[in-house]
């Protein structure tokens, strides 16, 4: 048995809701393939934040310190402003550990229709930049509420910041397909994105057998919509890398079924796994949300911890869910609840299992 220390965060709104039912798919591929996956469960929340004024104690980045890998739904609700949440949970814990790799796989599943006309085979992955960026705390608002008031807002991007999601990106790029395209914006801002350009361009010369490509922002977005099928590894800043996933995950079907990991890929620290999407206020406490983001994070913690096996059954109960059965939540076009699907996915693991 492989015993590994998990901290899960379900965070508020669905995310309550797709964790445990994520927690038990993994269970059960843990029971198949010796993994025994110990949870401390996190009441970190914005519940928490009104009771205590803070979104985790003083304390919580050593609490977290001390296991394996972070298992996270979402946080965020109404009544506390997002920016409390996110830097008050998310963001210092993927800056503490040093999780500068936002994996977000963009893999248009078997049986799911994508809204796009004519789609391709789309199969990439974004790499987005996750500590530093345009996410920065440095900046501030001068005269507020006056007629003179102003924001400035910074952003930082270091050599070494940049050079490592990069060298990542790369690196995957040469273990798939060996095609990485770059996410800049060099002709309208002017220092940091033709820095960006600059150690990309860089970084090729270490990579003969990667074919490279930059495209602008606004660019890169039209294409997503219009021929997604020529991507297979596209490194990002934060700010590019965050809004690309969201459309990522439209293209792919839902928003409710595409997954992200925050690595620290020298494995120093805990990683992080969350679905992109965020606790869905609006259909929070209905039990109609899609666990499907939620457990292909999981299965990509199984990846990440070196169980490839338990992970590709995982990812196999999903596509057999999705392609085999008519069993889905709205967000797919299905009535399906949580439950149900999760139940379904049981089965199929069940199954996948089986027939290995
Ligand atoms: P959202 O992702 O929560 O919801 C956007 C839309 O997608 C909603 O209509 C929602 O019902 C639907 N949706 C999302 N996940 C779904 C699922 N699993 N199944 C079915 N439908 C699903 O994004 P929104 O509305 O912008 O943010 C809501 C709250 O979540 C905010 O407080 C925001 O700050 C927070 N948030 C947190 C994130 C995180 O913890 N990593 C990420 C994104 C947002
Ligand atoms: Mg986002």
């Amino acid at each position: 048995m492989d015993t590994y220390r998990i901290a899960t965060i379900p965070g508020d709104g669905i995310g309550t809701e797709v964790v445990p039912a994520a927690q038990e798919v993994l269970e059960r591929v843990g029971a198949r393939f010796g993994i025994e996956l110990a949870w401390t469960e996190l009441e970190w929340s914005c519940e928490y934040y009104a009771r205590t004024g803070r979104m985790m104690p003083e304390d919580g980045i050593e609490t977290l310190g001390g296991f394996d890998q972070i298992f996270l739904g979402a946080v965020g609700y109404p009544g506390v402003p997002d920016h409390v949440s996110l830097w008050g949970l998310l963001i210092p814990i993927r800056r503490a550990f040093r999780q500068y790799v936002n994996l977000r796989p963009v893999t248009l599943l078997p049986g799911i229709s994508s809204p796009l006309r004519d789609v391709p085979a789309i199969d990439f992955v974004v790499v987005r930049e996750n500590n530093e960026g345009e996410y920065s705390e440095a900046g501030g608002r001068l005269y507020r509420g006056t007629a003179d008031e102003v924001a400035i807002q910074e952003s930082v991007f270091t050599r070494r910041g940049v050079e490592r999601v990069m060298r990542y990106a790369y690196d995957l790029a040469g273990s798939r397909r060996g095609r990485l395209a770059s996410a800049t914006k060099s002709n309208g801002i002017i220092h940091t994105m033709p820095f960006w350009d600059d150690v990309f361009r860089e970084l090729a010369a270490e990579h003969p057998g990667v074919e490279t490509s930059e495209y602008h922002i606004d660019a890169l977005s039209a294409l997503f919509v219009l021929d997604p099928g020529r991507f297979d590894v596209v490194v990002a800043s934060n700010l590019f890398g965050d809004i690309l996933t969201d459309l990522g995950a439209a293209i792919i079907g839902s928003i409710g079924i595409a997954p992200s990991a925050n690595l620290n890929p020298e494995g120093a620290f805990p990683s992080m796994f969350e679905p992109v999407h965020g606790s869905a206020p609006d259909i929070a406490g209905t039990g109609r949300a899609n666990p499907l983001g939620q457990v292909w994070a999981g299965a990509m913690m199984l990846d990440h911890l070196g169980h490839a096996d338990a992970a590709e059954a995982v990812m196999g109960a999903v596509s057999h869910v999705l392609a085999e059965t008519g069993v889905r939540t709205a967000d797919l076009g299905g009535t399906a609840s949580t439950r149900e699907v999760t139940a379904e996915l049981l089965t199929a693991l069940d199954r996948e299992v089986a027939a290995r």
